[in-house]
């Protein structure tokens, strides 16, 4: 039976943050179609599920998710598959998850309208994998209604090919938006309320460009120009290289003021044999010669990263360097994972996978050492003034959440507006963020 054209929709996202800026654009191309958001997937028409396959978790999710959608009188919404696992499985998922109607792959979303309108003619599954040539961008709605805080996708894909990651598959090749498409796509993110922009990419800072002059400009050029946009206050980027970290983004974090002191920079692992293993093409000294120049360029920059334990092969000498480096960096915060065998990456057929039982020890052991550090971070800020721009309500009345600059939530009690910047003092750290009064 066919179902009816969708009025209504919603979008879920899993996975990175490239995958939330995602979702906000399928939001708005689908309201530019006439669609209204609905309150949840429960009340929607059409559900879009935006999807993650970085590890086997995160994919297999999807399916229970699916499952969930059905309701009490047995009928589904129209579904579409979105995001990494639509690219990584395609038609297979239809052939899994007869509800699903629809899958669409990251580079192909602008197309999302004319898939609903194939999916309710119901001849076929609408699927849709294509990394045409053109890119989606110029072919999806303007940006608007933003809250304080934006995310803007100006690099995609991957040309590394860590042995362990998918995302070279899901996302394509490595490709930088242009220089014009940015300044526009910042501006109308200010005009639309925006005072802080997060620049996104696979690998950020290989961004490259040609500026209105027709120099060639890499990342750090790109905000030193972002950073005189009227209105925006606060530039930060994600998710950095530790090879494509060049000198013109090492000193923007020494003369640009709002350029935020925090770097994302994973390194996966402190052992060099275990880095050649995941072909991460850097070394654990020439990472640490980039921190060591970062911050030099900005003293107080907060360091995080991502970590990967039991990598096929991965010693309790090779996991004992990767302690040893994370001692000498001191991360502010960091994400670590077990090492999850992705299908079609050389990792997955090596030799010497590592035991469940091992890895969890091991990450239980790197997750106390890096929550120690991030809480020993926090604790330098104690007393201390700075700034913070407000995003949400806390959960009692009055009470605000926003960030410092170092990207730590700051809890305030005495109700200010979302969306405003102010000034507050620290008065408590705890582990997972800072409580301060506004500075009077
Ligand atoms: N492009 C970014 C991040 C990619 S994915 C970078 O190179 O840093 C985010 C993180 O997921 C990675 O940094 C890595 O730590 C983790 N990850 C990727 N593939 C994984 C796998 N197969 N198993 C476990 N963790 C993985
Ligand atoms: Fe994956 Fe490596 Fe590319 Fe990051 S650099 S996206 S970990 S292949
Ligand atoms: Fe996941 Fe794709 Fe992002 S695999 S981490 S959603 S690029």
């Amino acid at each position: 039976m066919n179902k009816p054209l969708p009025r209504t929709f919603h979008v879920k996202s899993f996975g990175c943050q490239m995958n939330v800026y995602d979702g906000a654009r399928m939001t708005e191309l689908l309201e530019a179609e006439g669609l209204s958001a609905a309150a949840g997937a429960d009340d929607a028409d059409l559900v879009v599920l935006n999807t993650c396959h970085i590890r086997e978790k995160a994919a297999e999710k999807v399916y229970s998710d699916i499952g969930r959608l059905r309701r009490e009188d047995g009928s589904t919404p129209m579904i579409a598959v979105a995001g990494c696992v639509a690219q990584a499985e395609g038609a297979e998922i239809p052939r899994r998850a007869p509800s699903v109607d629809i899958v669409v792959g990251p580079q192909a979303y602008h197309r999302l309208p004319d898939l609903v309108r194939e999916a309710r003619e119901g001849k076929a599954k609408a699927v849709d994998t294509d990394m045409p040539a053109e890119s989606k961008f110029g072919a999806l709605p303007a940006r608007r209604r933003q809250g304080p805080t934006a995310f803007l996708t100006v690099q995609e894909g991957c040309d590394k090919f860590c042995t362990y990651c998918v995302v070279p598959y899901t996302r394509g090749a490595e490709v930088s938006r242009p220089w014009a498409a940015v300044m526009d796509e910042a501006k109308a993110l200010l005009d639309a309320g925006a005072r802080e922009i997060t620049l996104l990419g696979q690998n950020v800072n290989a961004w490259e460009g040609e500026d209105e002059a027709g120099r060639t400009q890499g990342l750090g050029g790109l905000i030193r120009v972002l950073d005189k946009l009227p209105g925006l206050e606060r530039i930060r980027y994600t998710t950095s290289h530790p090879n494509d970290m060049r000198d013109d983004l090492i000193n923007a974090h020494k003369d640009v003021g709002s350029l935020m002191p925090f770097l994302h920079l994973p390194v996966q692992a402190g052992s060099d044999r275990i880095l050649k293993a995941m072909n991460r093409s850097h070394t654990v000294e020439s990472y640490l010669r980039v921190i060591d120049r970062v911050r030099e360029a900005r003293p107080d920059i907060a360091i995080s990263g991502d970590f990967i334990v039991g990598f096929p092969g991965e010693t309790e000498a090779d996991f004992a360097a990767t302690l040893a480096l994370i001692e000498r960096v001191e991360h502010a915060q960091a994400f670590s994972f077990k090492y999850s065998p992705r299908p079609g990456t050389p990792a997955a057929a090596m030799d010497d996978q590592i035991a469940a039982a091992v890895m969890d020890d091991r990450l239980q052991r790197l997750q106390a050492l890096l929550n120690d550090q991030q809480y020993a971070f926090n604790r330098t800020k104690l007393n201390a003034r700075m700034s913070v721009l407000i995003e949400r309500n806390g959960k009692k009345p009055g009470q605000r959440i926003g960030k410092s600059p170092w990207l730590q939530s700051v809890i305030v009690e005495d109700g200010p507006a979302i969306g405003e910047m102010v000034e507050v003092d620290i008065v408590a750290a705890a582990p997972n963020s800072l409580t301060g009064v506004i500075a009077r």
